[in-house]
This record gives C-alpha cells, sequence and structure tokens, in this order.
C-alpha cells in the first residue's frame, strides 16, 4: 500500500475527501468531464441578506455545504411556498443546511414541518454506480449535535428521524405533501430511493435538489439525476454552484 492510498484511506474515514484539481481548461474523468468554474457574474445576494447571514454564521461549522448552494437553499424554502406541503432533507450530517432551511421557513411563517432525516452512522447504500462512497463516512455526527444547532437557532419547526430513509424511517415522515425536498446523501440507490419514495407526494411546483450533482467522487447522483431529464413532469436546471435543481410541472 502506497503512502497515498493510506492517507486517502485514513480521510475518507474521517469524512474528507481528496481529489486533484482538474486540469486547466478542463479534463475528463470516467463519463463526465470537470472543470474549475468560475462564472463572471458577481451578484451576491446573501451578503444583503441579514437573516441568512445572522444564521449562517450560527450553522456554518456545522455545514459541508458552500453559502451559495446554502443560499439557494434558503431561496428556494421561500420560491416553493406556494407549492404547499413539508421540506425534507436526507443527508442531515451535523445539521447545517437543514437547520437553515428551517430557520427561513419559521422566519417566513410558514406552515412546514423541515424533516431531518439521517442514519448519524454515515453514508449506506454504496454501490457499482459510486466511484469514491464505500459506505460509513461521515458518521462524526450525532442527533445531539443537530438539535444543539437547533437551539441554537431556535428553531420549533423541526422533526427529525434517525436510521437509513426510506427503509426504516419513510413510514414515519408523516407528512401528506412535500414540497422541497433536499438530498444530499452521497450516493445514487440513496437518492434514487429517496425520489421514489417521495415523488408523488410533491405537488406541482415543488423542488428537488440534488447537493451532489456537480462534484467528482459523486457520479452515482450524478448519473441518477441525469437519468430524470427525460422525464416530462419535471423542469431541471443544473446550477453552476454543483446543484441540480428540479421542479415538478
Ligand atoms: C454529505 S453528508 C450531508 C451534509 C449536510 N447536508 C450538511 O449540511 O453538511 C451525507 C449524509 O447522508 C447520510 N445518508 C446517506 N444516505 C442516507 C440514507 N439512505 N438515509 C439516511 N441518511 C443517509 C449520511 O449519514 C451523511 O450524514
Amino acid at each position: 500500500m502506497t503512502l497515498k492510498t493510506v492517507l486517502k484511506s485514513v480521510l475518507r474515514r474521517a469524512g474528507y475527501a481528496v481529489y486533484a484539481i482538474p486540469k486547466a481548461g478542463g479534463e475528463r474523468r470516467g463519463d463526465y468531464a470537470y472543470a474549475e468554474a468560475h462564472p463572471n457574474a458577481t451578484l451576491a445576494p446573501w451578503l444583503t441578506d441579514d437573516d441568512f447571514m445572522q444564521a449562517f454564521e450560527v450553522a456554518k461549522s456545522n455545514t459541508l455545504v458552500d453559502i451559495y448552494r446554502l443560499h439557494e437553499l434558503w431561496s428556494l424554502v421561500a420560491e416553493t411556498d406556494k407549492a404547499g406541503g413539508d421540506i425534507v432533507e436526507v443527508g442531515v450530517w451535523r445539521g447545517g443546511s437543514g437547520c437553515l432551511m428551517a430557520k427561513k421557513a419559521q422566519l417566513m411563517g410558514a406552515n412546514s414541518t423541515v424533516w431531518l432525516c439521517d442514519t448519524f452512522s454515515g453514508v449506506v447504500k454504496a454501490g457499482d454506480q459510486d466511484s469514491y462512497y464505500r459506505g460509513g463516512e461521515h458518521s462524526d455526527t450525532s442527533e445531539a449535535v443537530v438539535s444543539d444547532l437547533a437551539a441554537r437557532l431556535g428553531l420549533n419547526n423541526i422533526k427529525t428521524l434517525t436510521g437509513i430513509f426510506p427503509d426504516d424511517t419513510g413510514a414515519q415522515l408523516d407528512a401528506s405533501a412535500v414540497r422541497l425536498l433536499h438530498i444530499d446523501v452521497d450516493v445514487y440507490q440513496s437518492a434514487r430511493d429517496t425520489v421514489d419514495y417521495l415523488w408523488d407526494r410533491m405537488p406541482s411546483g415543488a423542488a428537488i435538489v440534488f447537493d451532489d450533482y456537480g462534484f467528482v467522487g459523486c457520479e452515482g447522483v450524478t448519473r441518477y439525476a441525469d437519468s430524470l431529464r427525460e422525464r416530462q413532469d419535471l423542469t431541471y436546471l443544473h446550477n453552476l454552484n454543483g446543484h441540480a435543481v428540479l421542479v415538478k410541472r
């Protein structure tokens, strides 16, 4: 075993991934091409959103998600309000992205429960479609870590479901409609099972966000999200922040 392999394996167990930066101009890796994307636009709406920035300061050390994707989730809580229903996150880890969505919903006075679903023992269902994840990554968290963050943000609208979603906890998700579904599970099968389980409960105007879509090492999620593009009952957007966003028609 080389030093590089040992290091990668230690970091993987600690929940970190190390990838070579794509060559200047981009490069092909397997089925997909990767490049560092630096769009020319400079509008930064998160900087003038005081509520967001305040909540972000509290939540930022509990999340792996960057400010660009977090602010998009925050905005989608408002955008999907007219569709009606609850908000679900599968893949919570230490609660940062899920609690920020809950904070926005609470500030708006939205009549939505925010369901936070995680094994709290790491990634599951890694398989042939997945290039990096093997299972067990991101186990360095607990339900208590998330409750602590929720208390610091003053949340009163979250419910936490502990176990594999939907296999163990789907039946406890007592929501007749889901208007926003944030999927941050890293691997193909968990992403697919989540959509299969909840799609019929999503009203017109509801959105699904795949956090992992644009990231090397998450090709299983990229492949699954791409497979949904053929459907006639949704509109599909790839945001260069890494999200794939699907809006149900
Ligand atoms: C990258 S982390 C989530 C990051 C989080 N959204 C944040 O704000 O940083 C992925 C999480 O997905 C969870 N997970 C993966 N598949 C799952 C499944 N089928 N059911 C429940 N949790 C799952 C793992 O336990 C892990 O905590």
